[in-house]
């Protein structure tokens, strides 16, 4: 009933067939002024990497506001900020579940399940601005995966939802919620930052277990073609078991303070590196029990070697963990704000504070 104000504006935007836009708020543009501000990641990123490496597992979270998102939101994936009053969120329609095989079928270990892969758009009092779908009917590649902004672009990995299956990485422009589809990826992909310094992009697989690198450098006649799929230039396994990167920012490149070669031991102190923050979960299982383990990270590019990882204990009010998918960060007055969407379906934005 909430959606009878939505008006199908697919007709606008013949340009691209994949995308089949609902408009919530007729005249309201999908970014403030049709300006695109640049990435909160991106201008804040010294200070969130010099406020961050203050941040421990004793650090106090003050809440600052929650904030209900309209509509059914599916399974949240991603989010970012395009300026303080749009959130864009990735999220996951599901329409035929999958369900596990009971063996190993050609290199995974589950059916495709099917549904649409959408892109969200919201103003800052939780409205829905426009829905955006992202994927066609039958696609098998229905899973929107973590997402990025560059101040152009939202990055985004649409895959199927399996293990070792394939995913193709695409790019929605924010002012006309547009999809590019750019390159086929062998692997599912659940998450993408764009390197706008050194023009890559560094993918995470299922659960985050290898981070795969792609350059923009000789684009495009180093891609193939779709559907061909395109190899990585680098192909680097997580040395972390901590959490699994659900949701990742690109921050720019920084020199790490030199204390931390000293006092943590940590081999990147004083060296400049291109630099993710991630937010993501593990299940901790013991016996027939098993709890959400939260957590954020700051995560070398490069190596995909955390160099800094913290745990979250905070859960939303209906129960799950804090860092289950979406997080973007900034920072205000001089403090590091994380945001969150971590429920389904009824979703809730929530924003903290280190202290
Ligand atoms: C949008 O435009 C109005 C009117 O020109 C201006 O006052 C406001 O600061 C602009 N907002 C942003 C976020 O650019
Ligand atoms: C977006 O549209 C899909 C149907 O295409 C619907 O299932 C979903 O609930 C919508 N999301 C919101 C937040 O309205
Ligand atoms: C897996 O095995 C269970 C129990 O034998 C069975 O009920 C289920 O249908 C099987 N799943 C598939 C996808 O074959
Ligand atoms: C496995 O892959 C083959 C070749 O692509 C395909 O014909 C077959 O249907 C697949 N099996 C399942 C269970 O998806
Ligand atoms: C995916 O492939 C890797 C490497 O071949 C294998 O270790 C892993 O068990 C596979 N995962 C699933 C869920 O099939
Ligand atoms: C993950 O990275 C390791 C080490 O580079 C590589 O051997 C393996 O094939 C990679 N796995 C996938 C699924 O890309
Ligand atoms: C939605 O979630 C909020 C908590 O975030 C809860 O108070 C509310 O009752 C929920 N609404 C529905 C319809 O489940």
């Amino acid at each position: 009933m909430q959606f009878s104000r939505l008006v199908s504006a697919a007709a606008f935007l013949a340009l691209s067939a994949a995308t089949n836009i609902t408009i919530a708020q007729p005249g309201v543009p999908f970014v403030v002024n049709d300006t695109l501000p640049p990435s909160f990641a991106f201008t804040d990123g010294a200070s969130i990497v010099d406020l961050f490496l203050n941040v421990d597992s004793s650090t106090t979270w003050n809440l600052i506001s929650k904030t209900h998102l309209q509509g059914d939101t599916g399974e949240p994936e991603g989010m970012v900020r395009v300026g303080d009053d749009r959130i864009f969120v990735s999220s996951g329609q599901y329409t035929v579940a999958t369900e596990k095989y009971n063996r190993t079928i050609n290199g995974t270990d589950r059916t495709a399940g099917a549904g649409y892969a959408h892109m969200l758009v919201y103003d800052g009092q939780g409205g829905l601005i426009a829905n955006a779908t992202l994927t066609r009917p039958g696609d098998i590649e229905y899973h929107a995966g973590g997402i990025d902004y560059d101040g152009r672009y939202i990055w985004i990995p649409l895959a199927q939802y399996r293990p070792n299956s394939t995913a193709t990485i695409v790019r929605l422009d924010p002012l006309t919620l547009e999809v590019q589809r750019l390159f086929a990826v062998d692997d599912h992909n659940g998450g993408v930052v764009h390197d706008t310094i050194a023009d890559t992009l560094v993918t995470l697989n299922w659960n985050a277990r290898n981070a795969t690198t792609w350059s923009f450098k000789d684009y495009p006649s180093s891609f193939a073609p779709l559907p061909l799929f395109t190899p990585p230039e680098i192909d680097l396994q997580n040395p972390s078991f901590f959490v699994d990167y659900q949701d990742c920012k690109f921050i720019g490149h920084h020199v790490l303070p030199s204390q931390l070669a000293l006092a943590r031991n940590n081999p990147y102190g004083g060296q400049l590196r291109p630099l993710m923050f991630c937010s993501g979960v593990a299940t901790i299982t013991s016996g027939d029990s098993s709890y959400p383990l939260g957590g954020l990270a700051l995560v070398d590019l490069e190596t995909a070697t955390p160099l800094w990882e913290v745990p979250i204990g905070i859960l939303s009010d209906l129960g799950v963990s804090i860092a289950e998918n979406p997080v973007d960060v900034s920072v205000v007055d001089g403090k590091l704000r994380v945001y969150f969407i971590p429920d389904q379906h009824n979703s809730t934005l929530y924003v903290y504070e280190a202290n």
